[in-house]
């Protein structure tokens, strides 16, 4: 089963997609967290990617789909992947599209997570990650047991780069301009399916395991 988590910067991608694939036991193919690794180990594909990252835009098309292609290809996605956060774009969506069915599989879900624009700046905003494995807590909605302090492997909690408000109002502007015209291409795919993401975390999971049931 190949999944797409969709919807804009702070619509909680990444903290349902951490939830959904324990249960379907599912790689999570995060690519904003590939290239925050490959930023922190100063490679050259990380230097690339900061420049635009920290602008707030998209890293280019052949840079993004040469990485996720390479990661897809690696054995832990037999089972399926769960892609979240690409593809972004329609030569994106394409690539993909192309990369599944040379591994004889198929897009077979697309989870939209809508939430409003103003409700995303104040998620971010609030957002801070887990140094060690990415886990996301906010500071009202979804605080630490101890700030600072991740609860599942007690790394350090820090603020994103790009999470400052400036940026974070260039990648929902990205967002709209750039990505959202997929949403369209998976519906007419059949693929999409819409799920409120402003609602608590437990009630957007909730619906997304449903809709995912019924696919
Ligand atoms: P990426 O890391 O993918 O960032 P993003 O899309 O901006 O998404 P976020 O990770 O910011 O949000 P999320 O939806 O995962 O929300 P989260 O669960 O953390 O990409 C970063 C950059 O990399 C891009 O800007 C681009 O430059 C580059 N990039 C990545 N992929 C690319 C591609 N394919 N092509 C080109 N460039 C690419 O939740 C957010 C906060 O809200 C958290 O604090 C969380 O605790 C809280 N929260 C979550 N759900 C709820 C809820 N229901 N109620 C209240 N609070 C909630
Ligand atoms: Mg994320």
């Amino acid at each position: 089963m190949n999944i797409l988590i969709f919807g804009p910067n702070g619509s909680g991608k990444g903290t349902q997609g951490a939830l959904v694939k324990e249960k379907y036991k599912l790689d999570h193919i995060e690519s904003g967290a590939i290239f925050r690794k490959h930023i922190g180990g100063g490679t050259e594909l990380g230097k690339k990617a900061k420049e635009y990252i920290d602008r707030g835009e998209l890293v280019p098309d052949d840079v993004t789909i040469a990485m996720v292609r390479d990661r897809l290809q690696q054995p832990d996605t037999k089972n399926g992947a769960l892609l979240d956060g690409f593809p972004r774009t329609p030569a994106q969506a394409e690539a993909l599209g192309e990369m599944l069915s040379q591994l004889g599989a198929e897009v077979n879900g697309v989870p939209l997570i809508s939430v409003p624009d103003e409700e995303l700046v104040n998620r971010l905003s609030g957002r801070w990650t887990c140094r060690a494995r990415g886990h996301v807590f906010h500071e009202k909605f979804n605080p630490p047991q101890k700030p600072g302090v991740c609860d599942f492997d007690q790394s350090e909690l820090y603020q994103r780069d790009d999470d400052r408000a400036e940026t974070v109002r260039t990648r929902i502007s990205v967002y709209w301009n750039q990505t959202a015209p997929l949403i369209d291409y998976y519906r007419k795919c059949g693929k999409l399916v819409e799920i409120d993401g402003n609602q608590p975390i437990e009630c957007v999971t909730r619906d997304l395991l449903a809709a995912l049931q019924s696919e």
